[in-house]
């Protein structure tokens, strides 16, 4: 059976069981804190297990894109040397809210693997979870007669809490499980070892293929577990491992859900990836092996998480997918020999295979490629300065001390890895091949140090919630109030390092709009009887609206006005209609493949990025601003349908975003032709947004521009203190009658003096070289001089180079101090550099550290700039020891 053939059976499988079909959810989370990344098919339904939602459907069925390289569940230093484990991977899951449990969700993973797929029985192999008297939960009694119906009793394996007793992360919905193992080897190895004693013992070919959680518990911030209030199923079935055993292969890699994309890095390559079933391979092939995994199993996570709207990027959610990305491009790099771009020709491929059942892939295929093209392309240049920056390291080493000592030391290594994102291994490997080696301890220290600075930076301590009013499910009413009267329903405390202690409090019908869909959330205040309390931000996770607090009221019980802070949210809301008008003029201005790619609205500006090749010029800026102002003068009333079917909203002509999750109903907003799917809110009329300002244009990646305006009051602002400005201006420039002109010929003034004075410096170094060269004094057959001149940087490396044509064995080190900024120049003739070792960039990096600088350069020539002009004499005093 094709990939695509298995997917479709397992769905249509579990449709037929009475569950709705649902599509995959975003690889990247929103409205969840604790997670980065969708790690498994629950994730998202997170909400309905924690009792803050209620599902359309009692039973849902999909197959989630899933990642798991960061958090609790990260297997991404694994990826490429086994044969079964990927950064994204998708898992086919049943889940029943408070419906079925145990009885009907083993059979029918049965009857599906066995009857629908026919997979052989006698290659099944299943666990139960064995109890655990610490945490008191028994042994699954139930789980294990429901398997001995279908198997025999050697075939079913007790596991301990680390198999079976799932859970998603520290706190949070779990339960025990049940797992379903396939032996997929050859019948002599079955006949020699048995299959049981191979199971989750890290065998390629026994491995785990499905998971069948029953969530009945919650782990509490103290890590003790409570009963939840309704049972649940959550399963997940490893698709590409399923693809395995159903096309007779031992690899997932060797399934077809691999075997295009390995095709197309040997055609570009040139190498050849061999099966899992050709054994003895050499060292070099198991090599190209590893990195050709690496790269085809690399390529799907970036490309879909940029699909989905998540970018590479230098923080969080970002900086993993960069990294991702980062580690195919070294293995290619490394073990490929690619030297230039070559992963975002995958892409095509994978729009190909996977964009019938992912729509996304296939039509952002351009962007994807332009994006991962542009990141490969920029880190490869950086592992080219990175080398270059390794060379210099090496010659400073040898040109510096005895050739013996070849240490390098761990904090330079971790220098170019932190700062220049150059692997450590791959420095290894390159010192290695020049007869370096490294302080490896030096480096991992540094490595820790840092590691452990930024946990200490993200350390987050919650609480449990606090429940004060049961059963309540929350409303939000701040589409139509900015005012109501409230009860709190729960609160937590929540306590981090980046913001100290906070209160989550969250309300039984709110005006406070959660920040989303790029609107900040509201702030505001709670008010009683007898206090006040400021709110300070809004959010939403998993579907609960959560109002921050730095304290709580005394009387929680008490009834309470929550109030919106209006200001605020009139500024943010011309900000979101301002997008949506901009929005529209950029697809009439540059044309309709402009798509959203992320946004910010609040109070002072709004900030847009959007798919577009090139800079957007200042005619097309021009245009668009007129396009949205000329909205703004039209007064168009705001059109809210506040809950249509997705599929009306969309024949209307409603923009939808990729990587957003839509309900069967949703809020369309629509001013004049601009009509947008929303959660937002919006100004009443185009006419209150008053003026739109766009104050930047820029580049945030291949393909993706960002463009940063403002509106209203801003603008005004904006206007009188360009006013102001041109005012000083004119002030200072005497009042002339034409500010231009009086400008352009001050600049064409200052270019002649400029010129006059460089001429005059020149000279002026001239005349020094002759009083410079009678200075010079001989030191063991050296040439020196060691002095401070008054010359701009510049003029001191003309004089160095002057007084360098004199003769031979020169040593000279000449300190300028412009403008309060020390400078030292080091120059060694040639043959000194050759025949004594001595080396200037050497010389400019140890004397550099008395001017509280470094440097750097040739061996012949070489700069230093500091801090410290005072320390220039003790340098200088100091320069005499390389010659002595
Ligand atoms: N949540 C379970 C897992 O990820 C089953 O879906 O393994």
């Amino acid at each position: 059976m094709k990939s695509q053939d298995i997917r479709k059976a397992y769905l249509q499988f579990f449709e037929s069981k009475g569950h709705l079909i649902v599509p995959s959810a975003p690889i990247v989370l929103k409205d969840d804190p604790t997670l980065m990344f969708n790690n498994s098919g629950m994730a998202q339904f997170k909400e309905y297990f924690l009792g803050n939602a209620t599902p359309k459907s009692p039973r849902i069925t999909d197959t989630q894109k899933c990642l798991r390289v960061s958090g609790k569940h990260n297997d991404l230093e694994d990826v490429g040397f086994d044969t079964y484990h990927h950064t994204m991977f998708e898992m086919l899951g049943n889940w029943s809210f408070g419906d079925y449990f145990k009885k009907e969700a083993l059979p029918w993973a049965w009857e599906f693997l066995t009857e629908v797929l026919k997979l052989d029985k006698d290659r099944l192999y299943v666990s139960v979870f064995e109890g655990n008297e610490a945490e008191n939960v028994p042994f699954d009694q139930e789980a294990f007669d429901i398997w001995k119906q279908f198997v025999s009793e050697d075939r079913i394996i007790l596991g301990n809490k680390k198999d079976n007793f799932w859970e998603m992360g520290d706190q949070g919905p779990c339960g025990p499980c049940s797992e379903i193992h396939i032996d997929l080897r050859t019948d002599e190895e079955r006949a020699a070892v048995s299959g049981r004693s191979l199971v989750n013992a890290d065998h390629p070919q026994v491995v785990e293929i499905w998971n069948n959680v029953f969530m009945e518990f919650n782990r509490k911030a103290d890590g003790s577990l409570e009963k939840l209030p309704a049972q649940h199923v959550d399963t997940g079935m490893g698709f590409e491992r399923l693809c395995m055993a159903m096309q007779g292969v031992t690899s997932n890699y060797d399934t077809d859900v691999f075997t295009p994309l390995i095709q197309k890095v040997e055609q570009i390559t040139g190498l050849k990836y061999t099966s899992n079933e050709v054994k003895n391979i050499s060292e070099e092939q198991n090599k190209t092996n590893i990195a050709i995994r690496v790269i085809v199993d690399h390529v799907r996570a970036v490309a879909f998480a940029i699909a989905d709207g998540q970018l590479p990027s230098n923080t969080g959610a970002g900086y993993v997918i960069r990294r991702i990305l980062r580690r195919a491009i070294r293995y290619g790099f490394t073990f490929l020999n690619t030297k230039e771009a070559f992963i975002y020709e995958l892409v095509a491929v994978l729009a190909n295979q996977m964009g019938e059942f992912f729509p996304e892939i296939k039509k952002q295929q351009t962007l994807v490629t332009n994006v991962i093209r542009e990141e490969e392309a920029s880190f490869l240049r950086t592992l080219d300065q990175g080398l270059v920056l390794l060379k210099d390291l090496m010659l400073a080493h040898t040109g510096q001390i005895s050739k013996e000592k070849l240490e390098i030391g761990g904090d330079y290594i971790f220098k170019l890895y932190d700062t220049f994102g150059f692997p450590e291994d791959l420095t290894a490997l390159i010192l290695k091949e020049n007869g370096f080696t490294y302080d490896k301890n030096g480096f991992n220290e540094e490595l820790q140090k840092q590691k452990s600075r930024s946990r200490a930076a993200s350390e987050v301590s919650t609480d449990d919630w606090k429940i004060l009013v049961e059963g309540n499910t929350e409303s939000f009413v701040g589409y139509d109030q900015v005012e109501n009267e409230v009860k709190i329903t729960r609160i937590r405390k929540v306590d981090s390092k980046k913001d100290g202690v906070l209160y989550q409090i969250v309300l039984d019908a709110t005006p406070f709009y959660p920040e989303g869909g790029g609107q900040v959330g509201d702030k505001g205040t709670l008010v009683s009887a007898n206090e006040t309390i400021e709110i300070i931000d809004t959010k939403k996770e998993n579907n609960l609206i959560l109002h921050f607090a730095k304290k709580l009221p005394e009387n929680v019980n008490a009834s309470f006005i929550a109030k919106v802070n209006t200001d605020l949210r009139a500024d943010s809301s011309k900000n979101h209609s301002a997008t949506h008008l901009m929005h529209q003029a950029l697809r009439s201005v540059l044309g309709t493949h402009v798509e959203q790619k992320g946004s910010l609205v609040n109070p002072n500006n709004l900030r847009f990025d959007f798919s577009h090749f090139s800079k957007v010029t200042d005619e097309e800026l021009q245009q668009v601003e007129a396009f949205v102002n000329a909205r703004i003068q039209e007064q168009l009333p705001l059109i809210e349908r506040r809950s249509i079917p997705i599929k009306q909203a969309l024949d209307e002509g409603a923009m939808a975003l990729f990587g957003e999750k839509y309900g069967d109903n949703v809020r369309a907003i629509k001013f004049g032709e601009s009509m947008e799917l929303c959660g937002g809110i919006h100004v009443n009329n185009t006419a209150d947004i008053w003026y739109f300002k766009i104050v930047s244009e820029g580049a945030v990646a291949a393909g993706i521009r960002r463009i940063e305006a403002i509106t209203g009051d801003a603008v005004k602002a904006f206007f009188a203190s360009q006013e102001n400005t041109l005012n000083e201006v004119k002030i200072a420039l005497k009042n002339p009658q034409d500010v231009l002109k009086a400008t352009l010929s001050l600049q064409d003034e200052n270019t002649k003096l400029k010129k006059q004075l460089e001429v005059l410096l020149k000279e002026k170094a001239k005349n020094m070289k002759a009083e410079l060269a009678k200075e010079l004094q001989e030191v063991n057959g050296i040439q020196f001089l060691a002095k401070q001149v008054d010359l701009n940087p510049e003029g001191a490396k003309d004089l160095a180079y002057e007084l360098g044509n004199l003769g031979q064995n020169l040593f000279l080190v000449l300190a300028t101090a412009e403008e309060g900024k020390p400078m030292l120049t080091c120059y060694i003739s040639k043959e000194l550099v050759a025949d004594k070792n001595l080396n200037a960039g050497q010389v400019v990096r140890d004397l550099g550290k008395f001017i509280q600088g470094g440097g750097g350069g040739q061996p012949f020539f070489a700069t230093a700039g500091g801090k410290n002009a005072a320390g220039i004499p003790e340098a200088l005093a100091k320069a005499i020891d390389f010659v002595k």
